[in-house]
């Protein structure tokens, strides 16, 4: 089947968590006129469209996640006069810019939410999940995703609601019309305004299994991807079906299997999913490393399954939920650093689909070395660390597997420069700085050749100049090979390979037979000043991208 065309399939994405991103007004925290005044940035970056995590009003308790009006802007962040600028100014450079839409719960300060517990006869009593105790103790054992019980006993009516994150984000009920009624009129109000999409955020916990459901392996299993969701996400889709956007769906819970259901060209929910498998968000574990093979399946299964034109994947490495890639999955020593973000570059931007950036991906920013909790933010984090010391875990074990884990990793301030506040800001921000912004930030790695900013700036230019690395097929070989992630593009005459070393060591293989790089040519490489050796012999981190012409 031929690839039907379409701009959010071409473009290229990135994240922007305005907290972090650039402060203007000298209060320690990003705002809109910070991404105004780096629009030029993402241009010269080769930017398509920008994501906006939440900018709406909000208490906070989970960084706008949680939100109390879904049509103002929080005056931290700016106005909404701030945001029609960003939007114009944003368009008028040719970048699309995306929402995020959290509609599977509210902020508790939310007027829905203070209505329906105001009393159980309230009009809005029903937007939310309310239900009896049983014994003295909650409804049922179901656990939130944030850490202790899913529900909250509400004294003034006697209740319990349910909350799939934070206590402060209760979940809406999807099976009263009225809310869906609601959620897709400020979904309209905000397309009107010109928004090009929306990034739906936890979208497949907007189902939940009858209250008597008790949890076996999966914890969140019953309000994760529930029998019955498909209703829901129809209506959703024909809201978005109406208009050109981009959507891409949150998708916990969704294996490679109901990707087509989810995503598929023609009935699918959203245009693209943000898959779980090659990245798990809530393992609270040890990270160890990362196991290529696996890597490769998971993002194989997934290139497969909408292969063909049967739907589009979404394609990322990093975000604000989890640790800095190149800490979690390359190597922060300084020999392989550098080598190792653009291998994991090279490792998803070249896929079939739409890739995100994450802010700061693209400099290589790494993990924060966090030396105690007081310097942690997030609310998961923070519960999963006194959670860890109830059980026994001691300190400074528990402050180990924060550092690892923590999504405040990601979250730091963006390193523009190396001077005292990286640029950021004019004063001590929200969250502290990197120390190693000395030697990764924006302006030095403008002025080097060979840095990794300017290592994503040629790849994505490479894949907007050729189709085949957008509309192309995917072919994965060596499957079974520990190191080397080898993956070729081909859209008629028009082939790439790209050949990727995801380890510390040497790697060697034998290519197959149809991959004679040999007599390609190297259009990109991540060695500098070296000239390749041997074709099938990689240094440690070392990727290649081989083009091909038949003529
Ligand atoms: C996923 C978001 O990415 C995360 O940051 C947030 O905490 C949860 N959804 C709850 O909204």
């Amino acid at each position: 089947m031929m690839i039907k065309k379409a701009w959010w399939k071409e473009a290229v994405g990135y994240q922007i968590y305005p907290r972090s991103f650039l402060d203007t007004n000298g209060d320690g925290i990003g705002d809109l006129n910070g991404i105004r005044a780096k629009l030029d940035y993402l241009k010269d970056l080769g930017i398509g469209f920008i994501w906006i995590t939440p900018v709406y009003e909000s208490p906070n308790v989970d960084n706008g996640y949680d939100i109390s009006d879904y049509q103002r802007i929080l005056s931290t962040f700016g106005t909404m006069e701030e945001f029609d600028l960003l939007l114009e100014e944003a368009h008028e450079l040719g970048i699309k810019v995306i929402m995020d839409l959290v509609v599977n719960h509210t902020s508790s300060q939310h007027p829905w939410f203070l209505e329906s517990r105001s009393s159980r006869k309230d009009d809005y009593r029903d937007y939310y999940i309310w239900a009896d105790g049983q014994l003295d103790g909650p409804p049922n054992d179901w656990t939130s995703i944030f850490g202790g019980s899913a529900w909250e006993y509400d004294e003034a009516t006697n209740q319990y609601y349910f909350h799939a994150f934070a206590k402060e984000q209760p979940d809406l009920n999807w099976e009263n019309p009225r809310v869906k009624r609601d959620v897709f009129t400020m979904i309209n109000w905000w397309l009107d305004k010109g928004v090009d999409g929306f990034r739906v955020d936890a979208i497949s916990h907007i189902k939940k299994a009858p209250l008597e459901t008790v949890t076996a392996d999966d914890p969140f299993a019953p309000f994760k991807n529930v029998t019955g969701i498909e209703n829901h996400l129809e209506e959703l889709r024909d809201v978005f079906k109406q208009r050109d956007i981009l959507t891409v769906g949150e998708a916990n819970g969704v294996g490679a299997n109901e990707a087509q259901q989810w995503v598929g060209t023609e009935a699918g929910y959203f245009n693209m999913l943000f898959e779980f498998d090659h990245i798990s968000l809530w393992n609270k574990t040890e990270q160890e490393g990362l196991d290529v093979i696996q890597f490769k399946q998971a993002l194989t299964a997934w290139q497969q399954a909408l292969a063909h034109g049967k739907g589009w994947n979404a394609l990322y490495m990093e975000n604000h939920d989890i640790p800095r890639s190149v800490s979690s999955f390359g190597s922060e020593e300084t020999v392989f650093w550098r080598a190792s973000a653009k291998a994991l570059a090279l490792s998803f931007l070249l896929l079939q689909g739409t890739p995100f950036i994450y802010q700061g991906q693209e400099i290589g920013m790494t993990n924060m070395p966090f030396q105690s909790i007081d310097e942690i933010d997030a609310v998961d984090t923070r519960n999963f660390y006194y959670d860890m010391l109830q059980t026994g875990v001691a300190p400074e074990k528990a402050l180990e597997i924060i550092r690892q884990t923590a999504r405040d990793n990601s979250r730091t301030p963006m390193q523009w420069t190396a001077e005292e506040f990286a640029g950021f800001s004019k004063r001590q921000p929200w969250l502290k700085i990197n120390p190693n912004k000395q030697s990764i930030n924006v302006l030095d790695e403008q002025a080097d050749p060979h840095s990794i900013l300017n290592f994503y700036k040629e790849i994505i230019r490479l894949r907007r100049e050729n189709e085949a690395l957008i509309y192309g097929d995917y072919t994965l070989y060596l499957p079974e090979h520990p190191q080397l992630f080898v993956y070729g593009r081909r859209l008629g005459e028009e082939r790439f390979v790209v050949l990727i070393n995801l380890s510390k060591e040497f790697a060697s293989a034998d290519l197959p037979e149809n991959v004679h790089i040999e007599d390609w040519e190297l259009v990109l490489s991540n060695l500098t000043g070296r000239k390749i050796q041997q074709h099938t012999l990689f240094a440690p981190f070392e990727a290649r991208v081989y083009h091909f012409r038949n003529e």
